[in-house]
């Protein structure tokens, strides 16, 4: 246990953010055919505003949204299983949820993943200050790297960039960003001085000449400042390579580890890992999957975690897990233990169930597991009993706040707010978020640190 945790956790009171994908199917595959399943929906307005509602009411910080580019060919070696178990397939991009879901609340947030290996900066930097713009600062950019083959291909690449490479880019993309994001227009650029018919100073505006290995962009910015500048920065690194990205970059680190040990072991080790860079390593915060299966009793609850585990698609839940980890699970017995490899894809989900001093998983295990919330622990229980764990989470390992995975679409969330978010607030865990920016309400700050490489 690190000092931190031992002194209670980092942060005055529980983050949340409500994981989600615009897919019918994110990561507990099969659930769609639950009885009153809403994920169909994912293409209707009304269900991701109702669902921004749902999560504000809940004080979330922000509604998180993962993405991929490609599709999940890898089990079987073909498509088939993925397109006809809806696994991540189809999905609509994210960003364009955002200023409706905006406009239906006042203060959540809202995370985007975006691939650095399959946009350019230059126009990324473009996508996230119009997003800052219309939400008033309530924007955050889950920064990913891709791991799908099958995306490459479409985006015009003979193969995906090797693992390391890929990070390599990001690393380089995150300057081009930081430039455009931070020095390109200065506060006072924009004077609106229709006496002197100038609407910007062009001596405020400037270029950021940035010749690289993977970029030239000279600049300026397209748009003026947004009230953050630079989004929030979530990450999810967990090879040694990714976890050195995270260090750099990221404010907050999305935690995929098997045990509290490991968390605890995964903190200190990105804390020291910003502190090298120069950072102050109390600046990141960790957040950690969970998927919280709640009822008013715990007979209850067990009958809902029972008819969830009945509707997960062992084949899908495979289909899934085979692009994660780029190894085609269809080709062993499902009572082979898995081993570990070091993957051009998800290391940290080869971690997940390999990595563990006290068990080992078979294929079959692993499906079972996976099917309700892919690598996070599934916590069933009243709502006192979910908010126990919470709060282990949060004072004893020193976590800062959770990434709460769905199951049923929309009852998860909703059994969440009804039921365990009262509990977490009687316990004085939970208050909603202040600031007027998501940066501000979820960290107290208005800008990036002064040692973070965007500021610097
Ligand atoms: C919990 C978690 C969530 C992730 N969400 C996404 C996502 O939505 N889209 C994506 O392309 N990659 C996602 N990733 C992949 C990571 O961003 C990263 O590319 C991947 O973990 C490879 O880096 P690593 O080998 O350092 O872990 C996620 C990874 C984890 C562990």
């Amino acid at each position: 246990m690190t000092d931190d945790a031992e002194d209670g956790a980092a942060s005055d009171r529980l983050r949340l953010n409500l994981f989600t994908m615009n897919a019918v199917e994110h990561v507990s595959v099969g659930s769609w055919r639950l009885p009153g399943d809403q994920s169909h929906r994912y293409s209707d307005r009304e269900y991701w505003t109702d669902v921004a509602r749902t999560a504000e009411r809940g004080g979330f910080d922000a509604v998180f949204f993962a993405d991929v580019r490609g599709i999940y060919d890898v089990f079987g070696g073909d498509r088939e299983t993925a397109i006809e178990k809806a696994v991540q397939t189809p999905s609509n991009d994210p960003a364009y949820l955002i200023p409706a879901m905006a406009e239906v609340t006042d203060d959540i947030g809202f995370a985007v993943t975006k691939s650095t290996s399959y946009n350019h900066p230059y126009q990324l930097a473009r996508e996230f200050s119009t997003l800052d713009h219309l939400t008033d600062g309530r924007v955050a950019f889950n920064v990913v790297t891709s791991y799908l083959e099958s995306a490459a291909a479409n985006l015009g690449y003979d193969d995906r960039l090797d693992h390391d490479e890929r990070y390599d880019r990001a690393d380089e993309f995150m300057d081009v960003l930081y430039a455009l994001w931070e020095d390109s227009w200065e506060d006072d650029a924009v004077v609106r001085d229709e006496d002197a018919a100038t609407f910007s100073d062009p001596e405020k505006v400037h270029g950021i000449d940035h010749e690289g290995e993977h970029f030239d962009v000279p600049g300026p910015h397209s748009a003026e400042p947004s009230p953050q500048r630079t989004p929030v920065l979530y990450q999810a690194g967990s090879s040694d390579r990714g976890r050195e990205f995270a260090a750099e970059h990221a404010e907050a680190v999305f935690v995929s580890q098997p045990s509290d040990d490991a968390v605890v072991d995964y903190m200190a080790d990105l804390r020291e890992r910003a502190a090298a860079h120069g950072r102050d390593p109390d600046d990141l915060a960790f957040f950690p999957g969970i998927v919280p299966i709640v009822g008013e009793t715990e007979a209850i609850a067990e009958a809902k975690h029972d008819a969830y585990r009945d509707a997960i698609d062992t084949e899908g839940v495979l289909a899934l897990m085979s692009g994660f980890v780029d190894m085609d699970l269809s080709e062993l017995d499902p009572d082979q233990e898995l081993e570990h490899i070091e993957t051009e894809a998800i290391q940290g989900v080869v971690n997940a169930f390999t990595s563990n001093d006290d068990r080992d998983w078979t294929v079959r295990e692993v499906a079972e597991f996976a099917g309700l919330g892919t690598t996070s622990p599934v916590v069933v229980g009243t709502p006192e009993q979910v908010a126990d764990v919470f709060e282990h989470w949060f004072h004893d390992v020193g976590v800062d706040g959770f990434n709460v995975k769905e199951v049923a679409r929309p009852d998860s969330v909703r059994d969440f707010v009804d039921l365990v978010v009262p509990e977490l607030r009687e316990r004085g865990l939970l208050a909603d978020p202040e600031g007027e920016t998501l940066r501000e309400s979820t960290f107290g700050r208005r800008g990036l640190p002064d040692d973070h490489p965007g500021s610097r």
